[in-house]
This record gives C-alpha cells, sequence and structure tokens, in this order.
C-alpha cells in the first residue's frame, strides 16, 4: 500500500482546501496518506514515506517561506535518502502564475526527487471542479 505524504502551507485557507481533497483523493485510491503542515514536517516524514506531494501558496511569485523553511531544514539530512521518489505539487494563486511551481520544482531537482505529474495551479477559492482536479492528483500519486 503506497504510503503518501501531503506537506503544504496555508494562511487564508485555499491551499489548506485543495491539500484537503488531494488527501481524498488519495485515500479513496486506498494509499495510507497524511496531511502536515510545512512548518511542523521534518527529515523523518520525507524519508518514511513512498511519495510526496507539495502546496504552497504563491508568494511574491515563490513558494511560500514555510515551505523554503521546510527544504532549507530538510536538505542536509534528506538529500541523497530520497533519490528518485516521486513528488507532485499545487499552489494557489491571485493569478496564473507558473513560478511558484518552478521555484518548488528547482528545490525538488536538487533533492533528486522524481517529477511525477504537472502541477495543479487554482486561482482564488477552489470551485469544486478545482478540487475534483486536486483529487485526482491524489489518487493518480496514490496508484504509483
Ligand atoms: C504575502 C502574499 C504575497 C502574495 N503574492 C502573490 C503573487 O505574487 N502572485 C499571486 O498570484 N498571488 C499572490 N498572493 C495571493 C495568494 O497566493 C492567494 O491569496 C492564495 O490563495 C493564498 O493561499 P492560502 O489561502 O492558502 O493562504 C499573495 C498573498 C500573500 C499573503
Amino acid at each position: 500500500m503506497t504510503k503518501l505524504l501531503i506537506i503544504y502551507h496555508s494562511q487564508s485557507g485555499n491551499t489548506e482546501a485543495m491539500a484537503k481533497a488531494v488527501h481524498e483523493g488519495a485515500l479513496s485510491s486506498g494509499a495510507t496518506a497524511s496531511l502536515k503542515k510545512a512548518a511542523e514536517a521534518t527529515s523523518d516524514d520525507i524519508l518514511n514515506c513512498d511519495t510526496v506531494i507539495f502546496g504552497t501558496p504563491n508568494y511574491f511569485s515563490y513558494m511560500a517561506g514555510m515551505m523554503k523553511d521546510f527544504f532549507d531544514r530538510i536538505w542536509r539530512t534528506a538529500r541523497y535518502k530520497i533519490d528518485n521518489k516521486p513528488y507532485a505539487t499545487f499552489s494557489s494563486a491571485g493569478s496564473k502564475d507558473k513560478q511558484t511551481l518552478d521555484s518548488v520544482d528547482r528545490v525538488c531537482r536538487s533533492l533528486r526527487l522524481k517529477k511525477a505529474f504537472e502541477g495543479v495551479i487554482v486561482v482564488g477559492k477552489p470551485s469544486p471542479e478545482m478540487l475534483e482536479e486536486c483529487q485526482e492528483l491524489g489518487r493518480k500519486m496514490a496508484q504509483l
């Protein structure tokens, strides 16, 4: 059974709603899936999962500081131990802007994670259709 981890940051709830939808999708595919706030996530969390999904709001066309803080904290201890682990991303934003997910991809390349699917970007409060897209991402990641 796939052990899937969703690491996210959210202030006003949009990214959190997406994270919960990704989580629901993964669970519906039979994965063991857990949600963790970036501020609380540790190296052990990323070492002990099979697949990982990162969710962040777009802050100044970059990932949230708390997500960057997570990567900064785990880089030394997790690097070389998570090579080729599949990952995916999602982002909430005020406008459709790929740069935030590009910033996450850059760090993931440095960590030698393997991108499994294109990231999902939602503008503003996620609609039911966009939440369905997030669920689908969770389902696909759970089936790897
Ligand atoms: C500090 C800050 C910076 C932001 N910068 C951008 C930006 O550069 N581009 C953009 O499209 N949205 C920007 N936004 C809007 C957020 O990405 C958007 O409100 C998002 O839905 C917030 O996610 P959350 O509800 O999970 O906190 C910014 C919001 C904040 C609080």
